[in-house]
């Protein structure tokens, strides 16, 4: 396969979403351009509508409005999160802060995922669940919530930023402290550009209620971990370039990069501008020799989503890739560790997935056979990148799920040559 020409990517689901509910709970009306259309930003949405807010329909090119009431509304109705563990954590933290009940479900994933992260320090706060609150169907009741000081026991920015957000929506301080390695921080960005002081000290994110939330416009930046999957199939393409334009290069996305450096990746960043504290720029990736690396556990925070694409290229690469302490993939969208091992093996390939560890070798054999999503998104595109190889035929039992963060998936990795 050639590739060539220059796409772009659909807009960051983490910054969509952070804007549809910070906009909610704004007092007035915001505007957001080049939000991601999706299953899941919909979800967030929907939610946020059923909360009180006015939200306009989520079509792709149209910019959308928030009108916002200054706080949440009690719902008449159960808040359904569909795939989003965002939507839902965040929430989460945001209803920690209002005193009225609301009853929280999702799909089958993401009843599956763990809530207890999230619910754990918000009764700590002061927040009331009924029952044990670790699964989502829950109910949650909020109240005036008292500061936190606490180490989370994952590197993870929903559980920062459902903690962050709960702080905010209550006006009091609250601190975090992440255990290896950072995870994506652009919810602290949004809260400083609202004059909230966010900051690291000592390793501890410190948060204190010092800004005021007012509606805002905002201009998304391309998604980093949709435009993973176009890098992968351009460094396995046989000859051409490509140029990725408008992607969000937040340094807290972007460790996939250096990764792919060590592997001998050629993909060169060219940092443009700013979107509200969120740099972005283009990409451009030429078909690369790849050889194995090792990523340790710090650098996973950074490059959690890019997993999957990595995986698959590792399987391309020469020598054994380990990616160690990946233990956070069994709790995805679905049990990302042991599909990715499992389907590589499926196409011929050797994975394997020990302890929390995961180890890829590299081959140069058409990956040939079936490949099992479970209906996780970023599966099913890190699969069909391997089906563009020459001889390859790779079948993915379920591509729609991509519209759960990537609608247009396919014809878009077509376009870019994919497939031809
Ligand atoms: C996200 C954070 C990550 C990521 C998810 C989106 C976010 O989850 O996997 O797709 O928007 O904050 P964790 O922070 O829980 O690892």
């Amino acid at each position: 396969m050639k590739i060539d020409g220059s796409v772009r990517v659909p807009g960051d689901k983490s910054i969509t979403q952070r804007a549809l509910l910070l906009a909610a709970m704004a007092r007035g009306t915001s505007q957001l351009e080049d939000a991601l259309v999706s299953l899941d930003t919909r979800s967030a949405a929907g939610s946020v509508r059923a909360l009180g807010a006015r939200v306009s329909p989520l079509r792709a090119g149209r910019s959308v409005t928030i009108a916002g009431r200054g706080r949440l509304h009690p719902p008449l109705r159960t808040i359904d999160c569909g795939n989003s563990g965002t939507a839902a954590r965040l929430l989460l933290g945001l209803l920690a802060a209002h005193t009225f009940r609301t009853v929280l479900t999702g799909d089958r994933s993401l009843r599956r995922r763990p809530m207890g992260r999230v619910t754990g320090p918000l009764v700590r706060m002061g927040a009331r669940f009924d029952g044990s609150a670790d699964y989502l169907p829950l109910a949650i009741r909020g109240s005036a919530l008292a500061p936190l000081r606490y180490e989370l026991p994952v590197s993870s920015a929903q559980l920062k930023s459902a903690l962050l957000l709960a702080g905010m929506a209550a006006g009091v301080p609250v601190a975090v402290r992440e255990p290896a390695g950072r995870s994506r921080d652009h919810t602290e960005r949004l809260l400083r550009a609202f004059g909230y002081d966010v900051g690291e000290r000592g390793g501890w994110i410190e948060f204190a209620p010092t800004g005021r939330l007012e509606p805002f416009a905002l201009t998304v930046p391309g998604d980093f971990s949709s435009a993973i999957f176009l890098i992968g199939a351009a460094l396995l393409a046989e000859a051409g370039e490509l140029r990725i334009s408008s992607v969000g290069l937040n340094p807290s996305r972007t460790a996939a990069l250096d990764v792919l450096r060590r592997m001998g990746g050629s993909v060169r960043a060219e940092a443009s501008r700013e979107a509200l504290d969120e740099p972005l720029g283009d990409l451009v990736v030429r078909p690369s020799a790849l050889r194995a690396t090792t990523v340790g556990p710090t650098e996973i925070p950074g490059l959690i989503d890019e997993i999957p694409m990595l995986a698959v290229l590792a399987s391309r690469a020469e020598g054994c890739t380990t990616l160690r302490q990946v233990g956070e993939l069994r709790v995805k969208e679905s049990d990302r560790l042991s599909l990715i091992a499992e389907n590589l093996r499926a196409l011929g390939g050797r994975a394997e997935a020990r302890d929390n560890d995961l180890y890829v070798d590299g081959g140069a054999e058409p990956p040939r056979g079936r490949v099992r999503t479970d209906g996780d998104h970023r599966i099913a595109m890190a699969f069909a990148v391997l089906g563009t190889l020459p001889g390859a035929r790779v079948v993915v039992d379920d591509m729609r799920c991509a519209d759960v963060s990537f609608p247009g998936f396919a014809g878009m990795l077509r376009r870019a040559g994919g497939g031809r």
